[in-house]
């Protein structure tokens, strides 16, 4: 057994553990922490998907003793000010789900997705590596193609996503660069901010 330290959405979680248990069956079996879904358990459906330090991953494929001293968000984290992530609130609106399954999953990775394509990351289907790519349906769906839907509530989804993406379209960024409420990349960011300011 082995001591592991986690700051799960904010908080230090110090767990017991195998050196074999992953992160999670950590969050979901060790710390109750089930919004966080099990699909295949092989890297293959997205389900798992958690940010660590704002980045997702499947949390499916790694052990939890690999994480020891990093900033984790679940499902549980997201939301912040006792407000739902806009992420959240689109997906409602959107009708981005059906059995709600993939949904946590889809939510934590589109979060990551957004930082990611706000610090100017390629996908595969970006034409023109010199500047960002504009969050186009294609661009959305290609770089959510992790996250798999059973449920196939696809269209829902990637509205969803492109409404939060829209609003960085229209985003104004102040003298000092600090990106205002209400913009895909502040939308992006609020997860690991409202952590931090936990
Ligand atoms: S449960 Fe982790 S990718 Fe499917
Ligand atoms: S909403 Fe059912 S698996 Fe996606």
């Amino acid at each position: 057994m082995v001591d592991v330290q986690l700051r799960v959405n904010g908080t230090i979680e110090t767990l017991d553990l195998r050196p074999r248990v992953s992160l999670l069956d950590a969050l979901r079996e060790h710390l109750g922490l089930t919004g966080t879904k099990k699909g295949c358990d092989q890297g293959a459906c997205g389900a798992c998907t958690v940010l660590v330090d704002g980045e997702r991953i499947n949390s499916c494929l790694t052990l939890a003793v690999q994480y020891t001293g990093r900033s984790i968000t679940t499902i549980e984290g997201v939301a912040g000010g006792g407000e739902p992530h806009p992420l959240q609130t689109a997906f409602i609106r959107n009708d981005g789900f059906q059995c709600g399954y993939c949904t946590s999953g889809q939510i934590c990775s589109a979060i990551g997705m957004l930082a990611e394509h706000a610090a100017g990351a390629p996908s595969a289907v970006t034409e023109h590596l010199a500047s960002r790519a504009e969050l186009t349906d294609v661009e959305i769906r290609e770089r959510m193609s992790g996250n798999l839907c059973r449920c196939g509530a696809y269209n829902g989804i990637a509205d969803a996503i492109g409404e939060v993406a829209a609003a960085a379209a229209v985003q104004e960024v102040t003298e000092t660069g600090a990106v205002r409420r209400g913009s895909a990349a502040g939308a992006a960011r609020q997860a690991t901010t409202a952590e931090a300011a936990r």
